[in-house]
């Protein structure tokens, strides 16, 4: 291989990637199991031998430090929601001036949009109900998901035979009160709400809520069920919520059953304040499946409360150079403590600090 073989005790098992978005990713082996990694392309934390001045230097840790507080609160959160079908960050680190993220490696079947729908109703009901469950859990944190498409679900098998849905890739999430800048919106036109569009492509100055999330998420049902995407003028316009930006509709497909096809219609409005929220539609299809009181939603949490981290993380950046031999300067906990874990305990603290304090930075979030 011509990358390094081991970066944080994963053993790579391919050179990295290039993903679409300028990220690279690789499967790796580490305590006998199997992981995703990503290594992301920005920022770039610079080594003391780097040939930056150090006002540069200093820019671009910040940056990085920047970077990691909103990643690790957003992983945090999506941690929070594991319910078995959220596939959780179980390490984030930065390694050789890149940050990493790893996630369990799904050995996911080769299914596409064409087999799921062909798949019996109730099984693509399960899916549809395992989907909207993922989503309203993040939806109660507040934290958008922002990227829904084929791409980020990967399907596995059961024991009993049956296809679960998978919910990979929380890199383009972000808490609906902290946006990300509108080039940190992740971009999939095929399924952007109609007013994710008119803030990246019109310029227009909105708050983006989660229901950019059941709009996607309606798309996606449709295309689940049917096996395509719901009808529109494809002449006039490219994709769906351009349709509806100007003027067009969207047709939803008579191949649906009724009520599905009334929650899909109502998660497709141009309004996101018309859309249902995802409690609601989770609630309406275990009304359709007739399994309304079969398990309870989960409450919502107090308006803006956000779990904060329980355990202390220790960011060091030596102006002398990287923290540890190894090339690793982030010291973390082995992996992302789980819901109803005891945290691990935070390593201990260096002897001294680096001469710079602009470079040695405990955070506690
Ligand atoms: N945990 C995992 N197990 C197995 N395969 C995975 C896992 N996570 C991601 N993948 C595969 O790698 C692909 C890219 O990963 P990911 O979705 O995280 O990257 P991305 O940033 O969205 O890249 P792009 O923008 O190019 O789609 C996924 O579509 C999936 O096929
Ligand atoms: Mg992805």
């Amino acid at each position: 291989m011509a990358d390094q073989t081991i970066v944080k005790g994963y053993e790579l098992e391919n050179d990295f990637y290039n993903l679409s978005g300028g990220a690279q990713w690789t499967f790796a082996k580490k305590d006998g199991k199997k992981w995703f990694i990503k290594r992301f392309k920005d920022p770039v934390c610079p080594n003391d031998t780097d040939s930056y001045s150090e006002d540069m230097i200093r820019e671009k840790r910040a940056a990085g430090i920047k970077f990691y507080k909103n990643k690790r609160a957003v992983y945090d959160a999506v941690n929070d929601c594991d319910n078995g079908n959220i596939v959780t960050i179980q390490d984030f680190f930065l390694w050789k001036c890149r940050y990493h993220v790893v996630t369990e490696r799904i050995d996911a079947e080769n299914i596409d949009v064409k087999d799921i729908a062909a798949l019996p109703q109730d099984e693509k009901y399960l899916l549809l109900k395992t989907l909207a469950l993922n989503m309203m859990r993040l939806h109660q944190k507040k934290l958008i998901y922002a990227d829904i498409r084929p791409d980020n679900i990967l399907f596995k098998r059961s024991k009993g035979g049956k296809l679960v849905a998978k919910l990979i890739d929380f890199d383009g999430c972000y808490f609906e009160y902290d946006p990300p800048e509108v080039k940190g919106i992740p971009l999939s036109e095929p399924y952007i709400a109609p007013e994710t569009g008119r803030v990246v492509f019109d310029g227009e100055e909105l708050h983006l809520t989660t229901k950019v999330d059941v709009f996607s998420l309606g798309l996606l049902f449709h295309l689940y069920w049917t096996g395509h995407m719901p009808n529109f003028d494809e002449d006039e316009y490219g994709f769906a919520f351009r349709a509806l930006l100007d003027g067009g509709s969207l047709q939803v497909s008579g191949d649906i059953p009724p009520r599905l096809a009334a929650l899909i219609r109502m998660m497709l409005l141009k309004e996101p304040a018309d859309r249902p929220d995802m409690s609601y539609v989770l609630q309406e299809l275990k009304r359709i499946t007739g399994d309304v009181d079969a398990v309870k939603p989960a409450p919502a949490p107090a308006p803006g409360a956000v779990k904060k981290s329980s355990f202390t993380t220790t960011i060091r950046m030596s102006s002398k150079g990287p923290a540890k031999s190894d090339g690793s300067v982030i010291i973390l906990p082995e992996r992302l403590p789980r819901r109803g874990e005891a945290p691990e305990e935070a390593p201990p603290e260096p002897e001294k600090k680096s001469d710079s304090s602009l470079f040695y930075i405990p955070t506690d979030f």
